[in-house]
């Protein structure tokens, strides 16, 4: 969102206590906003405050809880909040891939398709393509059929384009890595059981069914011949993607519109396979850590949002820290304190009443305003819920903003180190001791390495789903969340662990695993 424009192309009057901007074309409001008359905000700010923090117990009870509930989770289907998915992903991209791949990634109002030429270990990749496209919010709440239709459309007119540096052999199907990033009970490689929708997508008709045969009847009636090899969910084509260019990833994380984690598990730590076998003695399990909820410090804010959503009681934690809900969870206190406490003057913005108006990337602008008077937070307000603001005012959005993102980097960071802590017992020392130190790639990077290979790092995907890339986007999120993996590891173990930004999103992994799981031969 543009903060300094307005609609009508005039410039807007932002004096040192008032913006008053007509946008959209929307009346100007005028009100009087008394400093005096926040006197009653204080006190409920402070409640908020105390109902978010997160001190050191609170982060460590969170990260021993998620490593009691992983061990659950894999001991027995329903041992805890979380699923463990099996995600018949026991061998990851090496280089050696070669051929033309696509990808369809489902995971947000976003849909991705692509297509990746593959040329082997010297080659790498040599072309990509991709395509967004918005799925109508109507179709969110359609039928199956409808969505995936949609979807079905938009890859045939895609694939249509194929050219220039792609190549298929002769005589073969088109292979696609389906990420499809909603809870599915995997049956093999390429067929799943949806179990619930999440993100706000109530599409009727697919909860219990194999979407990957949803897919391939909607590919049919659009007369499209290709063959899903492999269904994967956005943390683990992340954790394909990532393993592609570096062999000691084993932690992918999804901070985005929804939430999400998966890590290599030894598949003898996996008490409820009983015997299943993997030649490389190894599987990836997803999480699917939104349902978490164990020890969360929640104000009357979420519970009243968790009620009103349309799965009420369930992805506690997803609706505690991820893209979708933060600025929902602010607009609900700040729509309280001007009830209660007349933040914003005598009357209360009508406009502050809708839903989901305040949206986690107005959060983030907001807390990156560094001008003395708080100018950009003073236009978002405006611009978005129609609110006059002064500068006391402004303070107080921004201590509420600020709140709930540090509780929301602070409860991931606790969250990953569960899952380390959990790698970390099992190995026995091996992952946090005996490291040696590799310098960051990037800014942002850290990565852990020990002497006898068992290495460790976390990527973070681009979230290319909804636009909300939490880490990339909230630079406080990352601030938060590292500075809680620093207080629950100490500065010494924490100073090995590696915390980077994935470039490619699931997309491209997802086409990886299409290839690694390919029917047909690797070598041509
Ligand atoms: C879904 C996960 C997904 C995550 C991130 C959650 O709502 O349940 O399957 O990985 O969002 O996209």
């Amino acid at each position: 969102m543009s903060v300094m424009a307005t609609a009508t192309g005039t410039s807007p009057a932002v004096g040192s206590f008032y913006i008053r901007r007509s946008t959209r074309g929307v009346p100007r409001l005028r009100m009087a906003v008394r400093s005096s008359a926040i006197s009653a905000v204080p006190p409920i700010l402070t409640k908020i405050q105390k109902d978010c923090a997160t001190p050191l117990p609170v982060l460590r009870h969170v990260s021993d809880s998620m490593s009691a509930d992983i061990r659950a989770g894999l001991a027995v289907d329903g041992g805890s909040d979380l699923q463990m998915i099996l995600s018949y992903v026991d061998s990851l991209p090496t280089g050696n891939e070669k051929g033309l791949f696509y990808a369809l990634d489902l995971g947000g109002t976003n849909f991705r398709v692509l297509r990746i030429q593959l040329g082997g270990k010297d080659e790498r990749v040599i072309a990509t393509e991709f395509e967004q496209v918005s799925i109508p919010q109507e179709l969110m709440f359609a039928t199956s059929e409808e969505l995936l239709d949609f979807i079905a459309s938009v890859l045939a007119n895609f694939a249509q384009k194929e050219g220039g540096k792609f190549h298929l052999p002769p005589g073969r199907k088109r292979e696609i890595g389906f990420t499809f990033s909603f809870p599915v009970k995997q049956t093999s490689i390429d067929s799943g059981i949806l179990i619930k929708w999440t993100k706000g997508f109530a599409v009727s008709g697919t909860a219990g069914k194999d979407v990957v045969a949803c897919l391939n009847e909607a590919m049919d009636r659009k007369g499209l011949d290709m063959r899903v090899s492999a269904m994967v969910n956005d943390t683990v084509g992340t954790l394909a993607g990532a393993r592609y260019w570096d062999d000691d990833v084993m932690v992918a994380v999804i901070l985005g519109t929804g939430t999400n984690a998966c890590y290599v598990e030894r598949m003898d730590a996996i008490p409820k396979l009983q015997g299943e076998f993997s030649p490389s003695g190894r599987t990836i399990v997803n999480l699917e850590w939104g349902a978490f909820s164990k020890g969360l410090p929640l104000t009357v804010f979420d519970r009243d949002m968790d009620a009103a959503s349309i799965n009420p009681g369930e992805q506690i934690f997803e609706k505690t820290i991820s893209g979708m809900y933060l600025g929902e969870i602010a607009r609900r206190a700040l729509l309280s304190m001007a009830e209660e406490g007349s933040l914003f003057g005598e009357s209360v913005p009508k406009k502050l009443s809708t839903p989901f108006v305040l949206r986690t990337p107005d959060l983030s602008a907001m807390q990156q305003d560094n001008t003395d008077d708080l100018q950009t937070v003073g236009s978002i307000l405006y611009d978005v819920a129609e609110v006059e603001s002064n500068l006391n005012s402004r303070k107080v959005v921004l201590e509420v903003c600020d709140t709930i993102v540090r509780r929301a980097g602070r409860l991931a960071g606790a969250g990953i180190v569960g899952i380390l802590q959990k790698i970390e017992d099992d190995s026995k020392g091996t992952i946090f001791g005996k490291r040696t130190v590799k310098p960051p790639i990037q800014s942002h990077t850290v990565e852990a390495k020990s002497n006898n290979k068992s290495n460790l790092s976390q990527y973070f995907q681009h979230c290319n789903d909804h636009g909300w890339r939490l880490v990339r986007t909230l630079p406080q999120y990352r601030r938060y969340l590292k500075e809680s993996v620093t207080e629950l590891l100490g500065p010494e173990t924490s100073h090995h662990i590696v915390i980077e930004h994935s470039k490619d999103g699931s997309g491209i992994g997802a086409a990886l695993l299409a290839a690694t799981n390919s029917k047909y031969d690797h070598n041509y």
